[in-house]
């Protein structure tokens, strides 16, 4: 049951680590998209004019985010470029006084020496692209931003997240959304406590159970903010659900030993690995953009929508 209750701010006893750093995965070969990601990641596949994975890079700077680690795999060095200078273009819009379309390209730009690349070098699973990562890490706590899942919300996801972080004093925290039953085995589920607000005590979670199997329709979205102990549990490289290293099982071992909190994001959120939700995404942002949303608007309204 939900309640009204609102967690205390501030009442722990230790101010919890500040998260500063990010993990992006985006290794996957994008199978689901071919022929477009045969030479294209399917990150930059772009939802309107911006690639897939930009999103989640502004919602991490957003959230304070300050450094920013990709786990790539071949065929991805077009991602490096994307989050580097064009001096060329640059120089170009400069010369042409295009100041919109110069700004929106510096303004979304990480900081020189803010971002790294390390690979995956095997398609092991999620658990072992985050593992991936660990020296780049540390021993502070970070977050996780799978860039399939976009997320639209005022503030960000990971901004509502670290609200929460700082609220519950630390530990993990997931994002969750309520999906239907049928849909629930194609995710990490989370067997929910005690709910407070939009903040959910997390008590188990489980990576693609059978519908039967599974302890709430509450799903994993994906947004982490991990201590760095995954790590050792990581290490094992213990495989899950499909045969792969799975983050969620390692997440499971935390559970006891660290807080550890779900909070129900505010926002819409599309599936972009999905081609639907690809689609679904691009209409949605269109649809919010002032510059685009008439057009579109009479478009849809032309093909019987
Ligand atoms: C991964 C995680 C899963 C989570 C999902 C969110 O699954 O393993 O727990 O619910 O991302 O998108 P994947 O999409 O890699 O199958």
């Amino acid at each position: 049951m939900k309640t009204r209750e609102k967690y205390p701010r501030n009442t722990p006893m230790t101010k919890p680590l500040p998260v500063r750093k990010a993990v992006l995965p985006v290794a996957g070969m994008g199978t689901r998209f071919l022929p477009a990601t045969k030479a294209v990641p399917k990150e930059m596949l772009p939802v309107v004019d911006k690639p897939v994975v930009q999103y989640a890079v502004e919602e991490a700077m957003e959230a304070g985010i300050e450094q920013f680690i990709f786990v790539t795999g071949r065929g991805k060095h077009v991602i490096e470029d994307h989050f580097d200078h064009a001096y060329e273009l640059e120089a170009l819009l400069r010369e042409r006084d295009k100041t919109k379309e110069l700004d929106s390209l510096l303004e979304s730009l990480p900081k020189s020496g803010s971002v790294s690349f390390t690979r995956q070098q095997k398609p092991l699973g999620l658990g072992h692209a985050v593992w991936c990562a660990r020296h780049f890490i540390g021993d502070e706590p970070f977050a996780v931003l799978l860039p399939d899942d976009l997320i639209l919300g005022k503030p960000g996801a990971l901004k509502q997240m670290m609200k929460a972080y700082h609220d519950v004093g630390g530990g993990a925290v997931i994002a969750a959304e309520e999906r239907p039953e049928s849909e629930i085995s194609r995710y990490g589920v989370i067997a929910p406590g005690k709910i407070v607000g939009n903040i959910i005590e997390v008590k188990g979670v489980v990576e693609k159970p059978k519908i039967k199997e599974a302890p709430s329709r509450l799903r994993i979205v994906g947004r982490y903010i991990l201590p760095s102990e995954i790590f050792a549990e990581l290490d094992r490289k213990e495989k899950g659900a499909g045969g792969e290293i799975q983050l969620t099982d390692s997440m499971q071992k935390l559970i006891g030993r660290h807080p550890f909190h779900a909070v129900n994001v505010k926002g819409s959120w599309y599936d972009c690995g999905d081609k639907v939700g690809f689609l679904h995404a691009n209409i949605a942002v269109g649809l919010a953009r002032p510059d685009i949303a008439p057009a579109l608007r009479a478009i849809l309204k032309s093909v019987g929508t």
